[in-house]
């Protein structure tokens, strides 16, 4: 009913306005008073935490991205190998796991078929198990030695949005947990990252109040057939997000390229007023800031229509862009949690201009609970 929707038309509308709480909520009593994390409820202690020498991220569609921003978090702050693997491949190779091996199983739903045996396989080897998940009590957390939940409230659009930006706090909390455990030599800046994260729901907030240029943008591209996205590092997965938003709500043809690999076959694509959608880096990491900015540059040269994602304040994609969509300065890392929102409202625009229901897109369904 209307009332269920707060107003909205859609569900996905309410939950993508909702965002700024559910982060905040997700970080709600995580961060004690002396500015460190607390996440004893995870089951695993720290000596169990300090004895990983190895993670491995399990997901699915959605979930799957939050585990690719993942490992760029784990590998930085964590100091730890990390590999992400869709889950419905996971156990059909043959993954070496010990019981030094932590594996991370993101699932909003903690039904995902796939996932599920993915972790099952994972416990038969002996590695450790944690789940990431929004459903309390669900098969997937049930099964695992340890749970970190995310606190997004119900989700009934069945495209991911809050519970995927959730997600990534979630991700970020369990690298930064373990920096702080294992004492790596970014200890000063996971210590600043904590504090950071606690600004993260304002910042996600300002991203909101800009949105209608985009939503303008997107009734504008109802007609088209196709959208490129490119990203590099973490932008590469948001790239990703913003393609599977597209596919799944305007069924359109989208792809996401990590925009290094442009010049290696994507480049072909580019055709007159293709749009191509640009997620770029802080102006702080200068030389992948830079690359992409010759990218940009690149594709409008061959009469791309680009749609670049820049941080306030960044002029050099000025020249370039046909549109230009601003997010908030927050440190490489976590700006996936201010880039995939225009991508959200993008696609929800975009798909409700061609009529259709972003509740429900045709043939999904909202957690996939048979292999
Ligand atoms: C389905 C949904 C996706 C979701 C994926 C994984 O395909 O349509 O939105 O990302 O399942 O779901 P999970 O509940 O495991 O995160």
């Amino acid at each position: 009913s209307a009332a269920e929707k707060g107003g909205y038309d859609y569900f996905m509308l309410k939950e993508i306005a909702e965002q700024p709480r559910a982060v905040a909520d997700t970080l709600l009593g995580r961060i004690g008073a002396d500015g460190r994390l607390v996440l004893d409820e995870m089951r695993l202690t720290d000596e169990q935490l300090r004895e990983i020498d190895k993670i491995i991220i399990v997901a699915c569609g959605t979930a799957y991205h939050a585990g690719l921003i993942a490992k760029y978090a784990i590998e930085h702050w964590a100091g730890l190998p990390c590999e992400v693997e869709l889950a419905s491949e996971f156990r059909y190779r043959d993954p070496i796991l010990t019981r030094t091996t932590l594996v991370i199983a993101i699932s909003q739903s903690g039904e995902t078929m796939d996932t599920l045996m993915a972790v099952r396989h994972a416990r038969e080897q002996h590695a450790r198990v944690l789940a990431v998940c929004n459903v309390n009590g669900s098969t997937i957390p049930r099964e695992c030695d340890g749970v970190l939940y995310t606190h997004a409230g119900p989700e009934v659009g069945v495209a991911a949005t809050k519970t995927f930006l959730t997600q990534l706090v979630a991700v970020y909390l369990i690298a930064l947990y373990l920096g702080q455990v294992r004492g790596t030599k970014w200890g000063d800046e996971v210590f600043a990252m904590i504090q950071l994260l606690e600004r993260m729901p304002e910042k996600v907030e300002k991203v909101l109040e800009t949105m209608e240029p985009v939503r303008e943008l997107a009734r504008s591209l109802a007609d088209g057939h196709c959208v490129l996205f490119l990203g590099r590092h973490v932008g590469f997965p948001v790239a990703l997000e913003g393609a599977l938003k597209l596919k799944e709500l305007a069924y359109m043809q989208a792809e996401g390229f990590a925009a290094g690999e442009l010049k290696h076959g994507p480049i072909a694509l580019i055709d007159k007023d293709l749009p191509v959608v640009v997620v770029v880096p802080p102006r702080a990491r200068a030389v992948l800031h830079d690359k992409i900015v010759s990218n940009i540059q690149e594709i409008r040269a061959r009469g791309a229509r680009t749609i670049v994602i820049a941080e306030e304040g960044d002029a050099s994609v000025e020249p370039y862009a046909d549109t230009l969509i601003r997010v908030p300065a927050v440190p490489t890392l976590l700006q996936p949690l201010v880039t995939t929102v225009p991508l959200q409202v993008f696609a929800c625009e975009l798909a409700t201009a061609k009529g259709h229901d972003v509740d429900q897109p045709r043939n999904l369904a909202k957690s996939v609970t048979v292999e």
